[in-house]
């Protein structure tokens, strides 16, 4: 179970690559600014954050955990942040919208067929939810060579290494087997002659699918895992609300490029205003205030929070969103900044040429404007 939650695809360079692209990006630090009584809030997608980071929809994680997505929803209750639910989650959409309700964000794949996708977006219009996030960067699930080492697959199949597994790991196995072996929740058992199975091709998602979702889903749409600049513009022409770049932690395409790398350039295409989302590497809250800084309006987190339940339950993830908001405040102390909302390219002591420099940014508070640039708040 660790080995599918800490993997990759392939030879899992990119995932590596991800984490020393977003460890070499240094920050300015600033000085003799008054920081006192800083705030993490941020508004995003019309709703009021309580942080500047939210949990990246995940497929199966009552597998790291019993009861791992009811701590999902209960911290992003508690903290005013947003939760996703994966269309392969182990809970079902409308048990999680009633554990979260208007935090849950629902996670969409096109598995099985289109038809058994748009009744999937029905049920999550039926049961309240106010975002929709299509993924679209697994056309087809990726060689993970620790899974395939391990036998491990969806539907589940017992063999005699995960016997041994098992019996090796005795609190794991009780708390599941106590709380019901994890099942994919979503899937519809037998739809249009096929059950699901994990390994089963996504490819049908296309641009004319993510046209006919537009005209189906009147909530908030945004699309996942992006990094080309051209498709962005595209997905945001297409009318989606925001573009979530995104590598999938590398799960996917192991010669991604580092996707702190796409984020910059993603940004100068899609123009100052347009919302992005931004995951893939980040591990703490100087990481987090990178991505802000390098165009992202609001950042996911994906592996850490399941390694935080995997260690010790709902208290070690409620430990670790602790670090890590700490991590931010201090983090923007030290580079002389009050709010979350004030980070910009000026934070970054080599900003990307494709992000305007300081002296470009507007201080106007004009339409294009990004809200409250760190000079002002620096020279006022
Ligand atoms: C165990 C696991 C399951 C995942 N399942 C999904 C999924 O079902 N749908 C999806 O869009 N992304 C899925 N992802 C990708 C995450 O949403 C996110 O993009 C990624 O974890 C971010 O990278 P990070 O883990 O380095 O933070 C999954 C990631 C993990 C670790």
């Amino acid at each position: 179970m660790f080995d599918f939650v800490d993997g990759a695809a392939g030879a899992e360079v990119g995932e590596g690559l991800n984490r020393s692209a977003i460890r070499e990006i240094r920050l300015q630090p600033r000085v003799l600014v008054n920081v006192e009584g800083r705030s993490l809030k941020r508004r995003f997608l019309g709703q009021d954050m309580g942080l500047p980071f939210g949990i990246a929809p995940m497929g199966m994680c009552n597998l790291t955990w019993p009861g791992a997505d009811n701590m999902l929803a209960a911290e992003a209750m508690r903290r005013g942040i947003p939760v996703g639910l994966s269309t392969a989650a182990s809970t079902s959409l409308e048990h999680m919208h009633a554990m979260a309700p208007g935090r849950a964000w629902f996670q969409l794949y096109v598995a099985q067929s289109r038809q058994a996708a748009m009744r999937l977006v029905d049920r999550a219009e039926a049961s309240g939810y106010e975002v929709l996030i299509l993924t679209v960067d697994v056309p087809q699930v990726s060689r993970r060579i620790r899974d395939l080492r391990n036998g491990f697959q969806i539907p589940f199949r017992m063999g005699a290494r995960q016997f041994f597994d098992f019996a090796f790991h005795p609190r794991w196995s009780i708390g599941t087997l106590l709380h019901g072996a994890p099942k994919v929740a979503n899937f519809e058992a037998e739809q249009d002659g096929k059950g699901f199975t994990r390994g089963e091709s996504r490819g049908s998602t296309d641009w004319a699918f993510l046209d006919e979702l537009r005209m189906r889903w009147t909530g908030k749409l945004v699309v996942k895992g992006v990094l080309s600049p051209d498709d962005a513009v595209r997905i945001r022409d297409a009318g989606a609300d925001a573009v979530y770049v995104s590598d999938h932690g590398a799960r996917q395409l192991d010669a991604t490029p580092a996707a702190i790398h796409a984020l910059p350039r993603i940004r100068a295409a899609v123009g100052p205003d347009y919302p992005l989302i931004f995951d893939s590497g980040l591990r703490s809250g100087e990481d987090i205030v990178k991505a802000l800084a390098l165009g992202a309006d609001f950042v996911m987190l994906g592996r850490p929070l399941l390694y935080a339940i995997g260690a010790d339950g709902a208290r070690g993830l409620s430990t670790l969103v602790d670090v890590l908001a700490d991590d931010i405040s201090v983090t923007l102390a030290q580079i002389g900044l009050k709010r979350v909302e004030d980070i910009d390219s000026r934070v970054l002591v080599n900003a990307p040429a494709e992000l305007p420099t300081g002296a470009e940014l507007p201080t106007d508070g004009g339409k294009d404007a990004k809200p409250a640039p760190a000079a002002r708040m620096v020279e006022g």
